[in-house]
């Protein structure tokens, strides 16, 4: 696939602009478009400006609120429901996990629960957040229905993500993401926007059979990750995410990619917890510093040429990416622009 390098401060600034003529308030924009740049940087491409387009369609559409009233309805000390007022997610979960971060500080361990809320990207950004303040931290959110529980054979479950982050001395911060099902759909998404075939074992047809073809799998079944384990803890991300918070779940959730103005009405969770609440946070890093290093040293299967832990492929992506820049596809490229010119912008990319 032919790419071409763009140095993220200049592909965050057009994609922020693009974001402020669409309506969004200048915040909102700016945390959404560093948000999707963050995920390209680390080279979760699923869940970075591949998204413009569809966000902008919704928010033409007025499906996506541009100026919500982002409420707090419920508090403790240790906890905060917010409702999202049908905001863009990204920014509503981001407000979620900074008042969750807030609140840890002062109780040791908050949760915060977002509702009527739209699609919010790429979970691993909320947890960073808190690790980077020195916490150990939990994020889901449900999604559109895509999956059949177990045994089933019509969707009722999103990709459901889960991720969790732990600070982690000298900055090598430990961050797992992922989506429940056997792939993100956003990376079917993007097969199909490159024309790709998927590896088998992620979807079938809405007749039930193996497919590679990423059309038929966005019209089928997206597999759980795991069988049924990986549907148990879909099951669980789905309860903390919307029934918890009291967000539409299973296949009330509306999908952006099938209707341009059906409400998302999504729910998120932050769990966030002082790393330093049972022993002194330096001993705590450092004895986490000692066991990733540990880790990294057990013996090798013969292929393996390194060890590594979550979240640092995707470490070692952000160095490379934020020093020779993003490589977006031509397809993209051509999105960006098209959505860009629908909103007088001139500016090019490339
Ligand atoms: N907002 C939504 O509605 C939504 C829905 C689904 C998924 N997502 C996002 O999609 C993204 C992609 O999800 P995914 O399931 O495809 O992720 P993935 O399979 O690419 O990665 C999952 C995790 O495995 C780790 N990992 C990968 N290879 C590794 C290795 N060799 N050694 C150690 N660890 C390794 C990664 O660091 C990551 O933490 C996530 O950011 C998720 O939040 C969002």
């Amino acid at each position: 696939m032919s790419t071409i390098s763009i140095p993220k401060e200049k592909l965050t600034n057009y994609v922020k602009n693009i974001f402020l003529k669409a309506g969004l308030e200048e915040e909102a924009a700016d945390v959404t478009a560093r948000h999707l740049v963050f995920a390209n940087l680390r080279g979760v491409d699923s869940h970075g400006v591949t998204r413009v387009s569809i966000y902008c369609k919704r928010l033409a559409a007025g499906t996506i609120n541009p100026h919500p009233q982002i409420r707090v309805e419920r508090e403790t000390p240790a906890s905060a429901l917010l409702h999202a007022d049908n905001g863009i997610g990204i920014y509503s979960a981001t407000k979620g996990m900074e008042m969750a971060i807030e609140k840890a500080k002062k109780s040791g361990i908050a949760v915060v629960g977002v509702y009527e809320s739209n699609h919010c990207g790429m979970l691993a950004a909320y947890t960073l957040q808190a690790a980077q303040q020195d916490c150990i931290a939990m994020a889901t959110t449900n999604a559109p229905s895509l999956i059949a529980p177990w045994g089933g054979k019509e969707p009722f479950f999103g990709t459901n993500p889960f991720s969790y982050a732990v600070p982690v001395a000298g900055g090598q911060d430990i961050v797992f993401d992922m989506a429940t099902s056997v792939a993100a759909r956003g990376k079917i998404l993007l097969a199909k926007q490159n024309n790709q075939q998927i590896p088998l074992g992620w979807a079938l047809t809405k007749d039930g059979e193996p497919t590679t073809d990423p059309n038929e799998a966005l019209e089928g079944i997206i597999l759980p990750v795991g069988g049924h384990k990986g549907y148990g803890l879909m099951v669980m991300v789905e309860v903390l995410s919307a029934l918890f918070t009291g967000a539409q779940f299973g296949p009330h959730v509306g999908d952006m990619y099938k209707s341009a103005t059906a409400q998302q009405r999504v729910g998120h969770t932050f769990i966030v917890m002082r790393a330093d609440l049972f022993h002194d946070l330096d001993k705590f890093k450092q004895r986490m510093y000692q066991f990733v290093h540990e880790i990294k040293s057990v013996a090798k299967l013969k292929d393996t040429e390194e060890i590594y832990l979550p979240g640092e492929l995707e470490r070692i992506q952000y160095q490379k990416r934020a020093a020779e820049g993003i490589p977006l596809s031509r397809e993209l490229l051509e999105d960006l622009t098209e959505t860009a010119h629908r909103y007088g912008i001139s500016e090019r990319l490339i």
